[in-house]
């Protein structure tokens, strides 16, 4: 019932804070599988670690985007999930898969949005905007994703205080830790809500 696909291209620290809180009966669903752009990278090593499915659909692969939308798609629609959880997927969701899985595709984001989102805000590009636009606080927002990059109805955020002495890494750091507790948690309140209203 509450299958999760997760999408990723990086470390995969979300990934696994989700597989945790789904191990310690925290989170009540199944992740079924996980897509990433990239070969290689922490993410995959994880999947493979908990005996997780995995599924690289990088550009090298594809001929044109049209392509590599539709391997998307068929992936998704083959391991059919109940919410689709990007963790740092860095390339655009394409519309076809939006329309397929209405309010059913969640994101995280490492700053206060709307504040630092959008196209070119990831990784250490947020912190360091951050710090240098002397903001006294910042934090991660879930939300619902959209046809535009950051901007989907928000579900959660999570503040802190930034020190203003502090590098754009350790600032990364801290808003990491706030992710792993947000992320597991909206997550298994969202389903319980969508579970909620389709009884
Ligand atoms: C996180 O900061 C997340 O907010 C952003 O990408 C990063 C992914 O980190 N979208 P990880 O791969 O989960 O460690």
């Amino acid at each position: 019932m509450n299958e999760l696909v997760i999408f990723a291209s990086g470390s995969g620290s979300n990934f696994l804070s989700i597989i945790n809180h789904i191990t310690n009966g925290h989170l009540n669903a199944k992740i079924v599988g996980l897509i990433t752009n990239k070969a290689e990278i922490g993410a995959i090593e994880i999947a493979r670690q908990y005996g997780i499915p995995h599924c690289v659909l990088s550009s090298a692969q594809f001929t044109n985007n049209k392509t590599y939308e539709s391997a998307l798609f068929n992936q998704c629609i083959q391991w059919n999930p109940r919410l689709i959880i990007c963790a740092g997927y860095l390339r655009k969701i394409p519309t076809n898969l939006i329309l397929a899985y209405p309010n059913r595709i969640l994101n995280i984001h490492p700053s206060l949005l709307p504040k630092f989102g959008g196209h070119g805000y990831y990784g250490l590009h947020v912190h360091k905007s951050v710090l240098e636009s002397n903001e006294t606080h910042t934090g991660c927002t879930i939300h619902i994703v959209s046809a535009e990059y950051d901007q989907g109805p928000i579900l959660a955020q999570e503040r802190l205080k930034v020190d203003r002495s502090e590098s754009a890494e350790l600032l990364a750091n801290r808003v990491l830790k706030l992710e792993h507790q947000l992320y597991p948690k909206t997550i298994a309140s969202y389903l319980q809500q969508l579970n909620n209203t389709t009884e």
